[in-house]
């Protein structure tokens, strides 16, 4: 992340509400949940809800109490090396594949955890308030929230193994649907990335400027029911349409569908957060892969918008379900924008050293926590993966359509 420029004036009471705000949104996801659904692990990619909930409060105590705080005291020394996710500058970590064996400490230690952190940091805020510790407690709250995510996503994963398929939550209702429709960008010089301002993680700096071929992009996200055409089409059985890498997935692993979907009596459903239930053609499809959604892509005979087009796209015309229904997969490789730099320290490994086989998500979804998403935001997967809450928008070339016509 970029060091967030501490906004001028803050006030600590300010701080403190937002620290708070973002603290107890983390406690009430973890609510509904058994000790013991809190401790899975389905597969390697997921982390039991224990562990985000002690390594959230790690990164509070790791990058803040200890340095900032004179006479912090930490709570459990055994915690350094448990909660570390992956900061190798910070020391020994626990395997990541491993975390569900951490059966100790329990869920109530944890907590206590939590609350040490709390009363370490409320002191911190009252007594500490230079610009550099102000601006990395906003990125612990945006840390925080981006593992609330996180948190979801790899819930759903749990409940999704168990055969009871258990809901996390009640059904949320929809809004009504409309038919998706094509906006048209003009080609041109644009700029993207974070400007100077609020918030933003370092990889989404510096601001840059960069040419646009003339592109249209749909205003609305690819449906259950558009996706269901697809595997109807044997959308899963044509290689054709299909990148290389994603078809040795899809012949490895016996795709047939998105992660989630089951076919009954040739009935679709999917496991979601309320439980399993039949798939609602007018929703957003979700949990496709990259590489789906770029097959999807080829068969609809159009393409996934690189990520300038999408933030174009997202900032100067009137797209919707940006950023509260699924994460929409980009054409783009996640690397470094011109000019970048990790922040020094530790706390530089968060993105950087992550600009590798990986492809940038952009917008949001409905496990994003309101405010946390904007128009620069660059979300990561690598491209099999499936279990993050994405979708597909699609775009298409307009100088090749007009050549076309
Ligand atoms: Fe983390």
């Amino acid at each position: 992340m970029r060091a967030a420029p501490a906004r001028s004036g803050l006030a600590a009471n300010e701080m403190i509400e937002r620290y708070r705000a973002v603290r107890s949104a983390s406690e009430a996801l973890a609510a509904p949940l058994s000790a013991e659904d809190c401790q899975a692990q389905s597969m390697p990619d997921v982390s039991p809800t224990k562990w985000h909930l002690a390594h959230m409060s790690w990164f509070f105590e790791t990058f803040l109490l200890q340095p900032a705080l004179p006479g912090y005291v930490p709570f459990d020394a055994a915690f350094a090396i448990l909660f570390n996710s992956y900061y190798v500058g910070v020391g020994e970590r626990h395997p990541r594949a491993e975390r569900g064996l951490l059966t100790r400490p329990s869920l109530d230690r944890v907590r206590a955890y939590r609350r040490h952190i709390d009363a370490a940091m409320l002191r911190l805020m009252h007594e500490v308030l230079e610009e550099r510790w102000t601006a990395l407690v906003e990125l612990g709250c945006q840390h925080e929230q981006q593992h609330q995510e996180l948190i979801l996503m790899d819930i759903q994963h749990v409940l999704s193994c168990n055969p009871l398929q258990p809901a996390y939550r009640a059904e949320t209702p929809r809004r009504g649907t409309a038919a998706s429709l094509w906006r048209s960008i003009p080609g041109g010089l644009y700029e993207i990335g974070a400007s100077d301002g609020g918030f933003a993680f370092d990889n989404e700096s510096p601001r840059h400027r960069l040419w646009l071929e003339p592109f249209e992009i749909a205003d609305r996200l690819v449906t259950a029911g558009d996706y269901r055409r697809f595997i109807e089409d044997g959308g899963y059985r044509r290689p054709e349409l299909w990148l290389a890498d994603g078809w040795n997935i899809v012949e490895a692993e016996g795709w047939r569908a998105p992660l989630y979907w089951e076919q009954a009596s040739g009935q679709w459903t999917r496991f979601s957060l309320a439980g399993r239930r039949a798939i609602d053609p007018a929703e957003p499809v979700l949990h496709v892969s990259h590489y789906e959604a770029d097959a999807y892509a080829r068969w609809a005979e159009h393409r996934l918008p690189t990520e300038a087009e999408w933030e174009v796209a997202a900032c100067r015309s009137d797209l919707r379900e940006l950023y509260d229904e699924a994460w929409q997969w980009t054409a783009s490789p996640y690397v470094a924008y011109p000019g970048f730099a990790p922040a020094s320290g530790a706390v530089g490994e968060y993105n950087g050293k992550f600009m590798i086989n990986q492809m940038v998500l952009r917008g949001g979804s409905l496990a994003t926590p309101g405010g946390h998403a904007r128009a620069t935001y660059r979300n990561f997967f690598p491209p099999a993966a499936r279990w993050a809450f994405s979708g597909i928008r699609l775009a298409r070339d307009k100088r090749a359509r007009a050549e076309s016509a």
